[in-house]
């Protein structure tokens, strides 16, 4: 069963209340939404392995940590998704950036691919999937069976607010995949809606509607 990590951090619990305002505007969401992407890209990488190598201080030779040279990718879900890519590359400069366009059918809520284009190696990359929101967990489902059927083989799924509902559904479908959130919310309402959420991510990243 893949984890649930929700962080916790108090920086990114506030930074998430403040983009929770229905008053707060395009332009402090979609900054906030990039810093609170970069702070959960330190959490995400945790893990990351580190080698060995020497070097020499003004004082002396050593023996320290670097990364040991890992390849990843970061993977918007378009368009949310997209409004955590510059936050994570502020940490991961050197990541590689593939894109998944997927929407959900306003009545049936089932999500519909449009567009995707992987770097060629995802095989040997560890990937990031990025999208602010985690509702019934379908879109998150279908961009991450697209990314298996291309050969990825290590993904972490990294979004802001998820209803539980989702969680499930995608520890269910994808078990190996660990699912980092900021926010764990009630339930989702009859239009597939996250309470209390944020609204439409897509919406208030990019001034649509
Ligand atoms: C939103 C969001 C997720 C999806 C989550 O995208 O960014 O991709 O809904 O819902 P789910 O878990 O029920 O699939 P939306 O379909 O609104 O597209 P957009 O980002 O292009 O506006
Ligand atoms: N997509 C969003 O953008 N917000 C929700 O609450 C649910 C799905």
């Amino acid at each position: 069963m893949g984890e649930l990590h929700v962080i916790d951090h108090p920086l990114v619990q506030h930074k998430l209340t403040i983009i929770r305002n229905k008053d707060v505007g395009t332009q402090q969401f979609r900054q906030v939404v990039n810093e609170i992407a970069t702070l959960m890209a330190y959490e995400v990488t945790r893990d990351m392995p580190t080698e060995d190598t020497v070097v020499e201080t003004p004082i002396a030779k050593t023996t320290k940590k670097t990364l040991a040279g890992k390849k990843v990718a970061i993977v918007p879900i378009l368009r949310a998704g997209l409004g955590m890519v510059d936050g994570f590359l502020e940490l991961i400069p050197a990541a590689k950036v593939g894109h998944i366009g997927m929407y959900r059918d306003h009545k049936t809520l089932k999500p519909i691919e449009y567009f995707v284009k992987m770097p060629s190696d995802i095989d040997q990359r560890e990937l990031f999937v990025v999208d602010p929101m985690l509702a019934t967990g379908g879109s998150a489902i279908m961009a991450i069976d697209a990314l298996k059927k291309r050969g990825a083989k290590q993904i972490k799924f990294v979004g802001l607010v998820a209803a539980p509902e989702g969680v499930k559904a995608l520890q269910e479908a994808h078990p190996d995949v660990d699912i980092y959130i900021a926010g764990l919310d009630d339930r989702l309402n009859e239009d597939g809606y996250i309470i209390p959420g944020l609204g439409d991510a897509g919406d208030r990243l990019f001034g649509t509607k």
